[in-house]
């Protein structure tokens, strides 16, 4: 088994917050896949082809500032357009498709050496390290997840409707869940944890608690 925490689960269904705590916690490394797929989106937006997409992602430099990653391409901060909601639903288009998935997968596990890795996704513990020692699936209501994430983007000074917001994330958790490759589901040896009425410590508490008892081993 590896010395890898998979999170999986919905958008904004605080997976983010939960894998950076965890991974200073335990002093893991961190994936965060999504931002893949995202940077995916990003490069097929400006016309590179997808055989070349991956070399354009692992050219990227990814800083870790202050709990949270920043995205520069050369000397260009790219994080604000990463996080935008309509990269958010290019990214979402575009990981439905085989070449995608394939391309970003070696990709993906080049992100543990050993160290101890918390990955962050939809198909973390199913199909991208289903040897991890401890998976999570992590969700919440779409009404919960819906002002989690308006308040994100507010703090990053981005300006969204709630109903539109809502309305993308159920049509993405829809995408997400009912593809035919990597669906979002929750690998069979994953806990599931309902955070719909719990705070982020009360998730982190609960979750570090599982991660002592199996990388404290
Ligand atoms: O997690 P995040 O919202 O940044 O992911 C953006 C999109 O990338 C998701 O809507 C999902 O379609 C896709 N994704 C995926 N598999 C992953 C991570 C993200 O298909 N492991």
């Amino acid at each position: 088994m590896d010395k890898i925490l998979t999170i999986d689960g919905p958008s904004a269904s605080g997976k983010g917050s939960l894998t950076r705590a965890i991974a200073i916690a335990l002093n893991f490394n961190v994936l965060d896949s999504g931002l893949l797929y995202r940077a995916y989106a990003y490069f097929y937006e400006k016309g590179v082809t997808t055989d070349h997409i991956g070399k354009k992602i692992q050219g990227l430099s990814f800083r870790f500032n202050s709990g949270d990653v920043q995205v520069f391409d050369g000397i260009e901060e790219i994080t604000s357009l990463l996080r935008s909601e309509n990269t958010a639903k290019a990214a979402s288009a575009l990981s439905s498709q085989k070449e995608t998935r394939k391309n970003l997968l070696n990709i993906q596990r080049s992100f543990y050496n050993g160290n101890g890795l918390v990955a962050d996704g939809r198909d973390m513990g199913t199909v991208v390290f289903p040897n991890a020692r401890l998976k999570i699936f992590l969700t919440a209501s779409s009404e919960v997840r819906a002002k989690r994430r308006h308040i994100e983007l507010q703090n990053r000074g981005q300006e969204v409707n709630m109903r539109d917001l809502i309305e993308d994330i159920e049509e993405r958790d829809l995408r997400d869940r009912t593809r035919t490759l990597s669906p979002l589901i929750p690998a069979e040896d994953s806990i599931v944890i309902d955070s719909s009425s719990m705070s982020l410590d009360e998730v982190l508490s609960f979750t570090k608690k599982l991660a002592k008892k199996e990388f404290d081993k």
